[in-house]
């Protein structure tokens, strides 16, 4: 197992990835502080690992508030006793969000919220608990947007997953020579609910198919097993990096 013992909060945790997320790292030994704001679908996880014989805690609460954040991080040490991996993955993409001169202030607000400052307090809360443990690993998920203009814009989640880059970067520099490395995820396009929810057709669908090298769309899969490697310490001596699990999407010229 090669997370065995290892104490990873996962936020998000109540759907998609982040449920995968928790589901996988459980079965390579983990123990699991499960976060989401959505409590139905957390209880469904927790109840999901559990019955596959894992650890797990489901705290609620929504990241963009540090109240919450600092709860779930006390209920989980409370539970294991020590935390080591931070997997910052709750995020929210909204279909309102296009163009910055269409996407209101509010989206904007809204999505900032979420997906950066989300991230931030995680960190702001989880780190110390890491440093207490003598070191971890911090995983970020961002997105291929990030990295990439796009004809299709969605320019708050794209501005939010390029505050998430930089601020991996930063927390490498600053913690790396205190036994923490900060790596980011940057998914390409993952068949999520997330997803779905902004197909309008299958013209849309095939569309961005088209420019995936790999000629098929991630899995939760593809994108946790790029998890699994950078909260192992198979990856002890990666950090700041921004890893792309995409299916080529960003290297396709056309
Ligand atoms: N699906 C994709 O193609 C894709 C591509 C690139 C990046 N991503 C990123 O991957 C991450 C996971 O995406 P997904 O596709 O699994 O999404 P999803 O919508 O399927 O799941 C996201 C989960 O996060 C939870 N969540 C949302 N806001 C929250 C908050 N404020 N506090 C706590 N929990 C919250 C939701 O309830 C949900 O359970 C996100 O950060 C997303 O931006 C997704």
């Amino acid at each position: 197992m090669r997370l065995a013992d290892k104490v990873i909060l996962v936020t998000g945790a109540g759907g998609g990835m982040g449920r995968v997320a928790a589901e996988t790292f459980a079965h390579e030994g983990a123990k699991i502080i499960a976060n989401d704001y959505a409590e139905g679908p957390l209880e469904e996880t927790v109840a999901l690992v559990r019955n596959a014989g894992g650890e797990i805690v489901g705290v609620p609460g929504n990241v963009a508030i540090g109240a919450n954040v600092q709860r779930a991080v006390a209920e989980g040490v409370r539970a294991f006793g020590r935390l080591d991996v931070l997997y910052n993955n709750a995020g929210i993409m909204p279909s309102e969000d296009t163009s910055v001169e269409e996407t209101s202030e509010e989206t904007l607000a809204r999505v900032l919220d979420i997906n950066l400052k989300g991230v931030f307090l995680c960190c702001k809360y989880g780190i110390p608990e890491l440093l207490k443990t003598g070191g971890g690993s911090i995983i970020n998920i961002a997105s291929f947007v990030a990295v990439l203009g796009c004809t299709v814009p969605q320019d708050a989640y794209t501005a939010s997953k390029g505050g998430v880059l930089s601020l991996t970067r930063s927390l490498a520099v600053q913690y790396g020579p205190r036994g923490i490395r900060a790596n980011a995820i940057c998914p390409g396009p993952v068949e999520t609910p997330l997803l779905r929810k902004l197909w309008t057709s299958e013209d849309e669908r095939n569309k961005r198919l088209r420019r995936i090298p790999m000629g098929r769309f991630g899995t939760a899969e593809d994108i946790v097993n790029a998890g699994v490697f950078l909260a192992s310490d198979d990856s002890s001596w990666i950090t700041g990096n921004t890893f792309m699990v995409d299916g080529g999407i960003t290297v396709n010229y056309f």
